[in-house]
């Protein structure tokens, strides 16, 4: 990983579909263009995340993040005391969303922040696209302060970060969700608490602290799964499977199918998971098939994530619905 200043090339290697580690006034982001569903899981292969945990979409201020989330008056009351700043907002996607549906881990949902460092603010600027940037540290460890933590933790996964120095706030954003009625804290972090309720003038629910209150996203909101039914680890079809395919299908011939990767490559399913599972869906809804059969995933790698997304959206409704990731508003 090269240490570098200079943004024009940080800029131009975003633009190639490459990944980046920047500055921002929390901790150091590990950044991708947000509408890229290859950039995204190039993301979560660098950072070795097990699961596909939401990202936050990172934006130069206020005007471009309408063009993604649905701001009720809360958040826009939120975002106009707070942007830019410490404090993410998580909102409905707008209609036709270009944000990768991956990032999102297959949400209705959108995390999104406008960071207050001049380098970040300048790199988006130039960029002049969204970013999503989690944590620049490999799954698991802890979040990065300096440019050197993020070079000792990532070291050869990725080819650029732009030295800031230290990260004033050194501390992870506050995530409040706008989804619901009342905003509810789902992280706690570089906002405090008290900041955010003189600015509402009412106390905030604190999902965060308690296990029971609706912090998990699938509680908040319908994780994607698809209305069919699913089976996986299918290597044969029965009558009416639509198929969900990796790699090569060998003799099956469903009627109608779509590939995850053709190649067998993990990282290019991922990019191209949830994007797939909502347009089979609606093939689905044309005709009279209202099954898909999943060709096996390799269990390695980003397999993992694949495998565990593949499960819940396979699992009777009843335990999806409680199966949901009860991770979220945790650092991962
Ligand atoms: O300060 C920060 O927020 C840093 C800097 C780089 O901006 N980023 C960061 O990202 O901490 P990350 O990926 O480490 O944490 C993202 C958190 C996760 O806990 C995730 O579950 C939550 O945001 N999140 C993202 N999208 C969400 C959604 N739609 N609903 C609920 N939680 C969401
Ligand atoms: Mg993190």
């Amino acid at each position: 990983m090269k240490r570098t200043k200079d943004i024009s090339i940080l800029a131009s290697h975003l633009r190639a579909g490459g990944l980046v580690a920047f500055p921002t006034e929390t901790v150091y982001g590990l950044g991708a263009d947000a509408r890229d569903d290859n950039a995204v899981a190039a993301i979560y292969a660098a950072k070795g995340r097990p699961q596909f945990n939401p990202l936050i979409v990172h934006v130069d201020r206020f005007e471009t993040a309408q063009k993604y989330g649905v701001f009720s008056e809360t958040a826009t009351r939120l975002a106009n005391h707070f942007w830019p700043g410490p404090l993410t907002l998580v909102l409905p996607r707008v209609e036709n969303c270009p944000i990768s549906l991956l990032a999102s881990a297959g949400l209705d949902s959108l995390a999104i922040r406008v960071p207050a460092h001049p380098l970040a603010q300048e790199l988006l600027m130039q960029y002049g696209g969204p970013l999503v940037a989690p944590s620049a540290n490999p799954s698991g460890q802890i979040s990065p302060t300096k440019a050197s933590h993020v070079v000792a933790g990532l070291g050869d996964k990725v080819d650029y970060v732009l030295d800031g120095g230290d990260c004033a706030v050194g501390v992870e954003s506050t995530i409040v969700s706008c989804l619901g009625d009342v905003p509810v804290i789902l992280r706690h972090g570089g906002l405090v608490r008290g900041d955010i309720e003189q600015v509402l003038g009412f106390e905030i629910f604190d999902g965060a602290d308690a296990p029971s209150a609706p912090s998990a996203p699938g509680q908040l909101t319908s994780h994607y799964a698809p209305s069919a039914t699913m089976r996986l680890n299918a290597t044969s079809l029965q009558d009416g499977e639509a198929l969900l395919g990796f790699g090569d299908i060998g003799p099956l011939q469903p009627k109608i199918s779509l590939n995850l990767s053709p190649k067998g490559d993990l990282q290019q399913a991922a990019a191209n998971l949830f994007a797939m599972m909502t347009r089979l869906d609606e093939m689905l809804d044309e005709g009279d098939v209202k099954k898909i059969a999943v060709s096996p995933i390799p269990n390695h790698g980003l397999g993992e994530a694949i495998n565990d997304r593949l499960n819940r959206a396979a699992a009777p409704r009843s335990r999806r619905e409680g199966s949901d990731q009860k991770s979220s508003g945790q650092d991962k």
